[in-house]
């Protein structure tokens, strides 16, 4: 079974309210008729005709109050808070902040960083995680490489410039990924890097050793390694001839790139030259929230539905 058909049909064990904030864009409201035809969650189409209909002005006083008690310290006004909650992003984030809705799903037209500020903001980190990133769930055309075929990259979304520290947590919260959606028992975490095991010294690699050893110390038990090239993290020769007795290197399931630049670049060459089929949820939020590619089809949007309804059930 797919990746996308298992997550469907964790999906469909636990109805949950997913609000779509572009509701009037033309993919997302053809998928929101498959997610309920398919009971794959209970989507809720925003609009700024549904945010300003006569009905729902108590509503929106209270998403505007409640946005304004959570910003005023970082300087947003009452008037600020009246017009921000009236923006559709911004009322899809308070349903979810307040518990009206239990996940969002956007980008379809709005951009990354659009998306990310205000679930930043606003729905901010879980208790116990410092940083919020992302997981990109590859599916390989052929099995022989990760699990099954299946890789988990991180992070290809979010933190630009991670530290060591950063890195650290985007591993840890990648492992826990990789089995919560995956269904992965034992993720293989490779920290990668241009060099493996010393073969260079720099201080971007010096930085991947030390995020190393930090994720060891917030996670012991988990299988990781680094720091490894791509090639020796999933090449069983390579390992053998320049990472003897890694527990990770040939056989990784989970990559975890030094930074944004190489987390974004290596998974739009895995999708179009290696032919992958993939999609991305974001990790460390306190409640989910996920981005779409503002190129994506309406199964895309059915599918990250899909995963943001397991993220609440799994949470
Ligand atoms: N985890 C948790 N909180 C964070 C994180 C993070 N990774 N990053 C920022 N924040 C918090 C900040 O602490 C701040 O909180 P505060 O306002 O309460 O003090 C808030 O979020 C806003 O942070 P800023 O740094 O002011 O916001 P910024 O404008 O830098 O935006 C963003 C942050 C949107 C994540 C930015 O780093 C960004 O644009 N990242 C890249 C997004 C992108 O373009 N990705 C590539 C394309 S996606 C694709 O190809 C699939």
């Amino acid at each position: 079974m797919s990746l996308v058909d298992t997550i469907r049909g964790k999906a469909r064990k636990t109805v949950r309210r997913i609000v779509l904030p572009e509701g009037d864009e033309p993919r997302t409201a053809a998928a929101a008729k498959i997610i309920r035809d398919e009971g794959l969650a209970d989507p809720v189409l925003v609009t700024p005709e549904t945010i300003a209909a006569p009905s729902n002005a108590a509503t929106l006083k209270r998403y505007a109050s409640a946005l304004y008690e959570l910003r005023k310290a970082k300087g947003l006004t009452e008037e600020g808070a009246a017009k921000l909650a009236a923006d559709p992003m911004y009322y899809g984030m308070m349903m979810v902040k307040c518990g009206d809705a239990d996940g969002l799903v956007s980008g379809a037209v709005h951009s990354t960083g659009d998306m990310l500020r205000p679930a930043l903001q606003i729905i901010r980190t879980a208790p116990g995680m410092k940083l919020v990133s992302s997981s990109f769930l590859m599916e390989m055309p052929c099995a022989d490489v990760g699990e099954n075929g299946l890789l988990v990259y991180a992070d290809c979304v979010v933190n630009p410039c991670p530290d060591a520290e950063e890195l650290a947590n985007i591993a840890v919260a990648t492992a826990e990924t990789a089995r919560r959606l995956c269904g992965m028992d034992e993720p293989r975490v490779a920290m990668l890097s241009f060099s493996t095991k010393g073969s260079a010294e720099h201080a971007l690699v010096a930085k991947v050793r030390k995020a190393t050893e930090i994720a060891r110390g917030l996670a012991p038990g988990l299988l990781i390694d680094g720091e490894l090239q791509f090639d020796a993290a999933l090449v069983p020769e390579v390992a053998a001839l320049k990472a003897k007795g890694s527990p990770v290197a040939g056989r990784a399931n989970v990559l975890v790139f030094p930074d944004l630049q190489a987390g974004n670049i290596g998974y739009k060459i895995t999708q179009r030259l290696g032919g992958a089929s993939c999609f991305a949820v974001l990790q460390g939020l306190a409640k989910p929230c996920n981005d779409l590619s503002r190129g994506c089809s309406v199964d895309d949007i059915v599918n990250t539905v899909a995963a943001t309804a397991v993220q609440v059930r799994e949470a």
